[in-house]
């Protein structure tokens, strides 16, 4: 017998649509329109990542998803001062702190939400006391995951990447760890969101662990969208999550 587990909310990562964009600098494709396109998919969330280079999402990206979006924003941003401003600024539904170096191509590991307690802490506390939902990207790691609920933060996203790039035996010790990192989650009360890397070929065990509420998922999306079209890679994505979760369309 199945178990029906709650519906697991799928957050459209646009990154990638803005970085074709500006390889040549005009406003084409617009981010605007992929955004639009994801909430008709059934998308629950748009999420975007302005960057400190703005290597993808621009300010101007945010301005407008602010203004035509009808279903929560999601702010990737970096613990800095000039990120907690502009989330101030445009108060999002929901903003992930993620960890930031500019020469890296895309996040590499998970916040030290542990090591770096006293910068992290009022930041947290002005983005939440603004009423935006803050999530730590961090490692399904003992420590980090204790780290968050010391900092105040409700929502942990646990980084999916490593479990991405493994194969075999590897991949399956990584599910594990994440296994346990979001049964942690449940007991620590933190809401748990997981993503980073995540295809049709390795969503499934993600989708089906209980305690995930959320899934942000963008490069691969964007990059199937050049064969089947943004609307039928989302849809697909959402019909491998459901079936895994076993919600019957
Ligand atoms: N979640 C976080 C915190 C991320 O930084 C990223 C990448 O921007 C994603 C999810 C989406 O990862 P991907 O684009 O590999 O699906």
């Amino acid at each position: 017998m199945t178990v029906k587990l709650v519906p697991l909310r799928l957050g459209v990562n646009i990154d990638h649509v803005a970085t074709v964009r500006n390889a040549r600098g005009g406003k084409l494709p617009d981010p605007l329109r992929a955004a639009a396109i994801a909430q008709a998919a059934g998308a629950d969330g748009i999420t975007a990542h302005l960057r400190e280079d703005r290597r993808h999402i621009v300010d101007a990206d945010i301005d407008g998803l602010m203004r035509e979006l009808k279903i929560p924003l999601n702010f990737e941003m970096a613990a800095t001062p000039e990120m907690v401003g502009i989330a101030l600024k445009h108060r999002p539904h929901a903003a992930c702190i993620v960890p930031e170096k500019r020469e890296e191509r895309t996040t590499e590991g998970g916040l030290d939400a542990a090591g770096q307690h006293n910068h992290l802490k009022p930041m947290v506390a002005r983005l939440s006391d603004a009423g935006i939902r803050v999530s730590l990207f961090i490692e399904a790691d003992e420590r980090q995951l204790e780290a968050a609920v010391t900092l105040g933060a409700p929502v942990v996203e646990l980084h999916t990447g490593r479990y991405c790039e493994l194969e075999g035996a590897a991949q399956q010790a990584e599910l594990a760890r994440l296994q346990k990192g979001a049964a942690l989650c449940g007991k620590l009360g933190l809401e748990c969101h997981m993503g980073h890397g995540l295809s049709y070929a390795d969503v499934a065990p993600i989708a089906a662990i209980p305690e995930v509420r959320e899934l942000n998922i963008g490069h691969f999306l964007v990059g199937e969208a050049i064969f089947v079209g943004l609307e039928g890679a989302i849809r697909e994505m959402r019909r491998i999550m459901d079936q895994a979760r076993g919600v019957s369309a």
